[in-house]
């Protein structure tokens, strides 16, 4: 069995998600080209440009996924890229990063995504526009209505689900969770909490020695890959198809998230299976 720090493959984890995006954004913009309609990016958790990968020497900044989105040319750029980042210090520190390298059409803005992304969609419904979108949240920060509304839309996403940081740390053992998480886990989702706690939790029932009962609810075995189903299901109720994820592991060998594409389209998710399926070869576990 190999033994791998943090998805390493000539980078961190966080290195392969831009690189598997970058790759994928280059496909896709050479299946566009020459197509009648015009390519829109749409980057929802933008950052500020540049990643820092925490070393246990020293620390390593890499070019992050909007950087190496507006540096695209060849096979054509994207005609429109638009950028949201909450923070707006981060978000001006982008702004000046990106137009260091275009200035025309590259647009970035200070908001929150689920406000942004309804936008976004008017826009697509009026424009004649198709988009790759990218959801790169560090936890359970998107609505589940963010993504119904890109269907039917001409959308490509790619999403980091929080399966295992986000959603499974929520879900306590005992099924014993505070109202406001029920209350995020449900907007997540976009489903009632009836189904997760039936999806995510068993019901055992110990007889004992004078014939009455004792219910335990506990979480199931396997939760992080239960939570992807989940949540990859949701996805199928909006997109034709989802490719298979770049499983995001530490060093622990827990699942950290589950990184995929959602399409209507087969090809692109075949070109995205096709990116994937090399760097989840090199780990050692699943
Ligand atoms: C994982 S980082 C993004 C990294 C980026 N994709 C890259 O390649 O460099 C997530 C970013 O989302 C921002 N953020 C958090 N919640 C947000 C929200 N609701 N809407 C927009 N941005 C948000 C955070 O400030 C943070 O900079």
């Amino acid at each position: 069995m190999k033994k791998l720090k943090d998805n390493h493959f000539g980078g961190s984890w966080t290195e392969q998600k831009v690189i598997i995006l970058e790759k994928y954004a280059k496909a896709y913009l050479q299946i566009m080209k020459g197509k009648p309609w015009k390519v829109l990016y749409f980057d929802g958790f933008a950052g500020t440009g540049d990643i820092v990968i925490e070393g246990d020497i020293e620390d390593n900044i890499i070019k992050g996924a909007s950087k190496r989105i507006v540096s695209i040319n060849n096979p054509i750029p994207f005609d429109i890229c638009y950028f949201v980042e909450k923070d707006s210090i981060k978000a001006s520190k982008l702004k000046s990063a990106l137009h260091f390298i275009r200035k025309e059409n590259v647009h970035v803005v200070s908001d929150d995504c689920n406000e942004k992304i309804k936008k976004m969609a008017e826009f697509l419904q009026n424009n004649n526009y198709k988009a790759l979108v990218f959801i790169d949240p560090f936890g359970i920060n998107l609505d589940w209505a963010s993504i119904e509304i890109l269907r039917g839309l001409g959308v490509d996403l790619w999403i980091l689900a929080p399966t295992g940081l986000g959603v499974n740390r929520m879900l306590e053992n005992k099924a014993n969770l505070p109202e406001s998480w029920w209350l995020r886990l449900e907007r997540f989702f976009g489903v009632n909490r009836k189904l997760i706690l039936n999806t995510m939790y068993k019901e055992y029932v110990d007889p004992d020695l004078f014939g009455g009962i004792t219910k335990r609810t506990i979480k199931v075995t396997k939760a992080t890959s239960k939570i992807f189903e989940m949540y990859q299901g949701r996805m199928k109720t909006v997109f034709n198809y989802t490719s298979d994820p770049y499983i995001i592991i530490n060093r622990n060998n827990s699942v950290m998230y589950h990184f995929f594409l959602a399409s209507d389209n087969q090809t692109a998710i075949n070109i995205a299976n096709d990116i994937v399926r090399p760097y989840n070869d090199l780990l050692d576990y699943r």
